[in-house]
């Protein structure tokens, strides 16, 4: 089983969207292993997105980012990096394909709602960097859904 890193922008929080995402994703048919709300400082922020300092829309990037609360989660299944990749749609909300997360929930480039690891190894990186081991919770829908 895979790992993927998704983070509900300050834009989608914004808007009172965070429930439909997070229902996205589960209809999808993800399963969810860790969840967390947070105010991210902006050190933080630009600890997470370093491979982008220098770039133009960097320092925005960070002011949006560390503007408000950003829920952080982990979402498991079998290749979910590149099918949650997928489903967000492209990085500009006004490209994304009709249907995906950008396209449903974002505005623009920068105001996009979400966040997803773009590779395997990077996702390991970037749930790493906001959870600790125990934090994603290892369970069983199964052994306890149907009692
Ligand atoms: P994200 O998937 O979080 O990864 C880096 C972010 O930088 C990206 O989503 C966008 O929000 C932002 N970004 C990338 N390219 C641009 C751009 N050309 N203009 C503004 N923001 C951008």
């Amino acid at each position: 089983m895979e790992n993927t890193l998704v983070i509900i922008k300050p834009d989608a929080v914004g808007k009172k969207v965070v429930g439909d995402i997070i229902k996205a994703f589960d209809n999808f048919g993800l399963k969810l292993v860790a969840l967390k709300m947070i105010k991210p400082s902006k050190e933080t922020i630009e600890q997470f997105y370093l491979i982008h300092k220098g770039k133009v829309f960097f320092e925005p990037l960070v002011e949006f980012m560390s503007c408000g609360p950003i829920v952080v989660c982990v979402w498991q299944s079998e290749n979910v990096v590149s099918k949650v990749r997928s489903f967000i749609g492209s990085t500009d909300s006004q490209k994304a394909e009709i249907g995906t997360i950008r396209n449903l929930f974002g505005t623009n480039n920068r105001k996009n709602a979400v966040h997803a690891s773009d590779s395997i190894e990077n996702a390991k990186n970037e749930i790493a960097f906001f959870f600790k081991n125990d934090e994603i919770l290892d369970y069983n829908y199964d052994a306890w859904v149907s009692k």
